[in-house]
């Protein structure tokens, strides 16, 4: 288990600027992101922000149906692999060792962000968990849920000067085979995430 440092509730660009600056980017410099940053993208993607269990992007029925993956290739203090975040922790457990990066960008159309990137976040659904409040509506809740998370992060990955791309085009049951994923963790995107600069695949 890895224990996260605290992320910031507070920082030094306007939600303007943020909106105003995003764009998918897809190359990225060899630098690699530090646990403060990605503590940050996991934090404003899925961590907790009240003194009960509500999180930082909504949820029908504060039910919580996203698990969100984090596959590491190049970070400081944290070894290549794949964690899953725990909100309720702002914690990362590992869940497969080595770096997986190469591998998810060959069951994701060999697009080369996913490669090149230092590291790779994976939002999963589980439907279920939707689902016993609001039947067939889950499927749609959840998906809308993925977009809620991901928007948190390409946003904040704009705060804190990095790089991010939202990847929709990717072998479902392949993402799940490189991550480990149970059965019920069905991958929704994939969220390459780097310091802008270099050539794609360089
Ligand atoms: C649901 C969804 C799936 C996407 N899938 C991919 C993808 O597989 N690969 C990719 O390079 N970009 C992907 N994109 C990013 C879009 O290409 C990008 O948002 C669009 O070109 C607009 O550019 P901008 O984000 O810089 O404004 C996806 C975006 C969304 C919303």
């Amino acid at each position: 288990m890895v224990k996260l440092p605290p992320a910031r509730s507070e920082g030094h660009v306007s939600i303007e600027s943020v909106l105003s600056l995003r764009r998918s980017i897809r190359s990225y410099s060899k630098r690699p992101l530090s646990l403060n940053d990605l503590s940050q993208l996991l934090w404003a993607a899925q961590g907790i922000n009240s003194r009960d269990i509500r999180r930082t992007a909504p949820s029908a029925g504060a039910l919580y149906p996203l698990e969100l993956y984090l596959v590491a290739g190049l970070t400081t203090d944290l070894s290549p692999g794949v964690y899953r975040y725990s909100s309720e922790q702002h914690s990362l457990h590992l869940i497969k060792e080595f770096d997986q990066r190469l591998a998810l960008s060959r069951v994701a159309l060999n697009q080369e962000c996913i490669a090149a990137a230092p590291a790779c976040f994976v939002i999963a659904g589980v439907y279920r968990r939707t689902a016993m409040k609001y039947g067939k509506r889950a499927r749609r809740y959840v998906q809308l849920e993925a977009g809620h998370a991901s928007e948190n992060i390409l946003l904040q990955a704009v705060a804190l000067k990095l790089g991010t791309v939202v990847v929709g085009a990717f072998d479902d049951q392949g993402v799940q085979r490189v991550l480990d994923l149970p059965t019920e963790h069905e991958p929704l995107l994939l969220i390459p995430v780097g310091f802008p600069g270099g050539r794609v695949g360089e």
